[in-house]
């Protein structure tokens, strides 16, 4: 028995035929009352899934003092927007003021916007962080212009991404379609060659690739870093976003759906199931560097936030906590570092404005 908005999609399908994998997460994860970022409260134990924030507060402290540095090193200006993309329940956003409040004139010159889709989430967020009278929008775009700090963690992997599969006559989109009986789902191949190859990046598409290689792309997720990258340039400000992904472009089929912090068919129950596809960096980076923006990483997120001293900070943390909680610290310090956990898996791109010095936590050469 699949859902609402499965029965739905399917109605569509029969109606005008098979969608592409992005217009089917679009619809899964965006529809206005059934998407599955529209409705559920996706995070925490009970939740799909949990996030670096939500493991330790030491993430968002030293993001906190990441956007802090990077508003000092393009002159301190007032006011600053300071935007999260998909904050979540707010966690992160609340650690990072917390940790910035000794940063002088830094709380006032803020202005908060916060991008978030989800209702209840917004509640939430609401609650974190009301101290700061947050203004929340649909969509980037509509927060006002000026000097910018942006972040975004696991943002970028719900953006929908388009599938090709290579055959001996091109490549073909891989598209949702119905079973013979049009009850269920399915994957099916379009049966020409699709004119839309030609958004994968050009390493992808022009090598030679066997047959039954599938390459994936999200347009959505490169016009969006583009766009961010562009206001960067036009009005100063740094972007860092975080997730998981390859630095390189690749191949593989990467769409995944968790619920219940089990992996599903991406198919089942739409509306219902966490949707994502790793973050390709490389054509976010690229999207970036095409409007003169400057570019850091991307580097793993346990480079990354060892560089920015989340080791101290645990020892820090540890020196005032109980044994219990010290097991606690320990344990979350790992998850977030170590690279069999999120420590390499989870990479970490910057981008910014050409008039300020480079940003902590990337070497010279990445
Ligand atoms: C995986 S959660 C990450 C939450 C938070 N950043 C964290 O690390 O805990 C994704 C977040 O992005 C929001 N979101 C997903 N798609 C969105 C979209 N298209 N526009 C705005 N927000 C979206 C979700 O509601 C949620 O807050």
């Amino acid at each position: 028995m699949t859902s609402e908005l499965g029965r739905r999609i399917a109605r569509r399908i029969a109606a005008t035929g098979p969608m592409s994998i992005a217009d089917f997460m679009a619809e899964a994860l965006g529809h206005p009352t059934l998407g599955y970022y529209r409705r559920a409260m996706p995070l925490g134990t009970a939740g799909d899934f949990t996030t670096a924030p939500e493991i330790s507060q030491m993430f968002g402290e030293l993001l906190g003092a990441w956007l802090a540095e990077r508003w000092q090193a393009i002159g301190r200006p007032a006011p600053v927007r300071l935007v999260e993309l998909g904050p979540g329940r707010g966690t992160l956003m609340a650690d990072a003021l917390r940790a910035t409040r000794g940063v002088a004139g830094f709380h006032d010159a803020l202005d908060l916007h916060l991008v978030e889709v989800n209702a209840p989430l917004r509640v939430l967020q609401e609650s974190a962080l009301a101290a700061y009278t947050p203004t929340w929008h649909e969509a980037l775009d509509a927060v006002p212009r000026g000097p910018l700090l942006l972040v975004a963690n696991e943002f970028f992997d719900a953006l929908p991404v388009r599938q090709f599969e290579r055959t001996p006559q091109g490549w073909h989109e891989r598209m949702v379609g119905l079973t013979p009986n049009g009850e269920h789902l399915v994957f099916a191949l379009a049966p020409g060659p699709s004119p839309f190859a030609r958004l994968l990046p050009e390493t992808v598409r022009g090598g030679d690739l066997p047959a039954g290689t599938v390459a994936e792309v999200s347009v959505a997720a490169v016009d969006l870093a583009g766009r961010i990258a562009e206001r960067l340039v036009k009005d100063g400000g740094w972007a860092l976003i975080i997730d998981y992904g390859r630095d390189t472009s690749g191949t593989g089929a990467t769409l995944q759906a968790l619920r219940s912090h089990r992996s599903v068919d991406p198919l089942d129950r739409p509306g219902e199931t966490d949707l994502t596809a790793h973050v390709d960096f490389a054509t976010l980076a690229q999207a970036a560097c095409t409007t003169g923006a400057r570019v850091f990483g991307p580097t793993g997120q346990g480079t990354f936030l060892r560089r920015l001293g989340i080791e101290r900070r645990a020892e820090i943390l540890k020196a005032r906590a109980t044994p219990t909680q010290r097991s606690a610290i320990d344990a979350a310090l790992l998850r977030l570092i170590d690279r069999d956990q999120m420590g390499t898996l989870f990479r970490v791109l910057a981008m910014g404005d050409d008039r300020s010095a480079a940003p902590a936590g990337f070497s010279d050469d990445t």
